[in-house]
C-alpha cells in the first residue's frame, strides 16, 4: 500500500452548524452553508505500516497524543472496517496557517484525513460518501470536501448527511479579511459547544428557522446578491451566537474587539462599502466582501484596536489528492 497525500481548505460558515440530533455519529441540528478558503490548508499524508503497533500522529512536526490521536484513530477505524486493513498508519499532518491564530483547522485537517486515508486504503469513494466520512471527524469537515460555495444538508441518518457544492470556487469572487482578536486556545471547543446548544431556549427556535435562511443564503450566492446575503450572514451569526450565550452553561466567544469591529463593518456597509461580519467559536471575527473590497477592508480593519493581524483569503476548492514532495 502507498502513502497518499491529499489537501484541503478550512470553511467559513455563511449559515452555521452548532448543535447535533446525534452526537456520535455528528448528524446536525440543522443545515449549513459555507464558502471554503483558498490560501489556508492542511495536507496530510497516511500511509499504513503493518510493522506499527500503534497509529502515530504528526502534526505541524510534533508528535500528537489524546485526544486528538483518538479523533484520528477512530476516523482510521472506519476506513480499515470498510476495507479489511488491519495495519496501523502513520499520519503526518501540516497547516499552513499558524496553529495559534485562532482559525479552527478541523474542517480542513478531517477532510484531508478523510482523503488521504480513503485513497491509501485504496478505496475509491464518491465525494458524497467522502463527506459523510469527513463528518465523523468533525461536523463542519463534511463541507471541506466539496468545491467552493457548500451546503450540507442535514440529512436523516448517516446516508444522507452530507455535503455538496451549490457553486464552485469561481462562480463569485468573495473575499475572507479575518480580523485576528486572540490566539489562545477555546475555552470551550466545539464538540463540547454542540451538546450544550439544546440546553438554550432559543436553539428551537433558531433550527426551525434555519431552512428559511438557508434558502434566502443559497439564492442570493446564486444571485451574487451581496446585499441579501450579507443580512442573512450577520443575522445567522448573530443566532447562533444568542444561543451559545444562553445556554447552560454560559458561552460567552466575543471579546471587547470583536464587538468593535461588529459595530465598524455594519457603519462601512451604511456608508456604501460591501462587508459583513460572521464569527465562529472563538473571538476572531471573518468579514466577508467581494474580492476588490479586500484590500481597503483589511486596512480599516488594521486599525481597529485589539485587532492583532488581518489574514485573507479568497474562495477555495474542493479537497484533493496532491503528489508528494
Ligand atoms: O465542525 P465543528 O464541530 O468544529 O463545528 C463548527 C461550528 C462552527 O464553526 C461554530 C459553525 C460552523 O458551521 O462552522
Amino acid at each position: 500500500m502507498h502513502p497518499s497525500t491529499a489537501l484541503a481548505h478550512p470553511n467559513i460558515a455563511a449559515i452555521k452548524y452548532w448543535g447535533n440530533r446525534d452526537e456520535a455519529l455528528r448528524l446536525p441540528a440543522n443545515g449549513s452553508i459555507s464558502i471554503n478558503l483558498d490560501r489556508l490548508f492542511t495536507r496530510t499524508t497516511v500511509s499504513f505500516q503493518p510493522s506499527l503497533p500503534f497509529d502515530e500522529l504528526i502534526i505541524n512536526g510534533h508528535e500528537a497524543t489524546w485526544p486528538a490521536l483518538e479523533r484520528v484513530s477512530l476516523m482510521l477505524d472506519l476506513v480499515r472496517e470498510k476495507t479489511g486493513i488491519t495495519a496501523r498508519a502513520e499520519i503526518v499532518s501540516e497547516n499552513n496557517f499558524p496553529s495559534g491564530a485562532g482559525i479552527a483547522s478541523s474542517a480542513s485537517a478531517f477532510a484531508a484525513l478523510a482523503l488521504a486515508a480513503s485513497k491509501a486504503a485504496e478505496l475509491d469513494l464518491s465525494e458524497r460518501e467522502l463527506s459523510r466520512l469527513a463528518r465523523r471527524g468533525s461536523g463542519s469537515a463534511a463541507r471541506s470536501v466539496p468545491d467552493g460555495f457548500v451546503e450540507w444538508q442535514m440529512g436523516s441518518s448517516d446516508e444522507d448527511s452530507f455535503a455538496y457544492s451549490i457553486a464552485g470556487h469561481g462562480h463569485w469572487a468573495l473575499s475572507d479579511c479575518i480580523a485576528i482578536i486572540s490566539s489562545s486556545h477555546k475555552k470551550t471547543g466545539s464538540t463540547e459547544g454542540h451538546a450544550l446548544a439544546g440546553s438554550s431556549p432559543f436553539q428551537a427556535a433558531r433550527v426551525e428557522d434555519a431552512p428559511r435562511r438557508i434558502e434566502i443564503c443559497r439564492s442570493a450566492i446564486l444571485k451574487r446578491d451581496f446585499e441579501a446575503f450579507a443580512s442573512i450572514v450577520e443575522l445567522d451569526s448573530d443566532m447562533m451566537h444568542a444561543v451559545m450565550m444562553t445556554s447552560q452553561p454560559a458561552l460567552h466567544y466575543w471579546l471587547a474587539a470583536s464587538l468593535a469591529v461588529m459595530q465598524a463593518v455594519r457603519e462601512w456597509r451604511e456608508g456604501g462599502l460591501s462587508a459583513c461580519y460572521t464569527v465562529d467559536a472563538g473571538a476572531n471575527v471573518h468579514v466577508l466582501c467581494p474580492e476588490k473590497e479586500a484590500e481597503e477592508v483589511a486596512i480599516r480593519l488594521r486599525k481597529i484596536s485589539g485587532v492583532k493581524d488581518v489574514l485573507t483569503a479568497n474562495v477555495g476548492g474542493a479537497a484533493r489528492i496532491v503528489e508528494e514532495e
